[in-house]
């Protein structure tokens, strides 16, 4: 859909005719790089970054950038414009009194399933390299284990930039929106398909109460704000993540991860580095 398509489609469905639409393509880091630099210019104040966009593929597809598509989209795409669009909602949160700004990562129940291969927290080489290798993404796919690995990343992240935003009022959390009805199947193959029909039409909620969730993450539960910092939002409150983040051994691989993602993002975007080091909670928590 265009940007005149989609305006309209907003209007239609919910009545508030003044949407402006910026179009991204987070399977490009120039689109996001483009997106940030132009919000940065031209944007005003930004209360809300809820990072819903997402892909589940069945198939190995690689990107201009050279990315396994989901894990560009999913995880290397959204954590970057996460961190580009972070100071301007510090900003906001300074300049209008009262802002109470969020970024919300959309993620999932079924990064409980997955952990990623040992190698991934080899000295020495990017995790992202690693989960991007032709060998390792072979020995995946087709199957749902890509898919629940982007979510989990989805997850690190979380806790890692809502540690690197902790001393700023604005409040990062991830949230799951519950098996539910959606295009998210649209590249499954036929049979996989047909599971998800047939899974949805006895689990599946609708659209509508998997969007509540995002909206109650993004704006909800202002009277136990602190509770919601760097929470998984399941069910309207924060639940706890899977083991596989949590403790000592969970934190160890955050860094790892956490490292690795900003060495990866600064090589496509100079100002990554500029902004992951501009918060103290850096110095003493990440180590980047
Ligand atoms: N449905 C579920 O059961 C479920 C459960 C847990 C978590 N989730 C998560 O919920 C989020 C939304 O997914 P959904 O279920 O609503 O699926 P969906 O209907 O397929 O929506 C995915 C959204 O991501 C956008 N998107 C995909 N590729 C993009 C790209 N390269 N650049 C920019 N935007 C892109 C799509 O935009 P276009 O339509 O313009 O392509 C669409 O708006 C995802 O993060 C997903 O992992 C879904």
């Amino acid at each position: 859909m265009n940007r005149t398509h989609l305006s309209y489609a907003i209007r239609e469905a919910t009545g508030f005719g003044r949407a402006e639409v910026w179009q991204v393509d987070l399977s490009k880091f120039s689109s996001v790089v483009a997106f940030a630099d132009r919000l940065e210019k031209e944007g005003g104040r930004l209360d809300i970054l809820l990072a819903n966009a997402g892909v589940g593929l069945d198939k190995y597809r690689p990107t201009e950038d050279g990315w396994e598509e989901s894990l560009q989209v999913n995880n290397l795409s959204t954590s970057l414009l996460c961190l580009r669009l972070a100071p301007r909602l510090v900003e906001t949160s300074m300049k209008y009194p009262g802002a109470r700004p969020r970024i919300v990562v959309v993620s999932s129940e079924l990064h409980y399933n997955v952990s990623l291969p040992e190698r991934a927290y080899d000295e020495g080489q990017s995790a992202f390299e690693h989960l991007n290798s032709r060998e390792y993404c072979a020995a995946i796919m087709p199957g749902a284990t890509r898919y629940s690995e982007t979510k989990l990343l989805n997850v690190f992240f979380t806790l890692s930039l809502s540690e690197l935003l902790k001393e700023t009022p604005v409040v990062v959390n991830t949230v799951t929106p519950g098996y539910c009805y959606s295009d998210l199947a649209r590249n499954a193959s036929a049979a996989q398909a047909q599971a998800d029909r047939i899974a949805k039409a006895i689990l599946g909620r609708s659209t509508e109460k998997g969007a509540r969730q995002l909206v109650y993450a993004a704006v909800g539960g202002e009277e136990k704000i602190d509770t919601l910092r760097g929470a998984y939002i399941n069910l309207h409150k924060a639940d706890e993540p899977g083991d596989y983040v949590l403790g000592e051994e969970g934190k160890k691989r955050r860094d790892k991860l956490w490292n690795d993602l900003v060495l990866e993002l600064s090589k496509v975007d100079g100002r990554v580095l500029e902004i992951v080091q501009a918060y103290p909670a850096n110095r003493g928590g990440n180590s980047t």
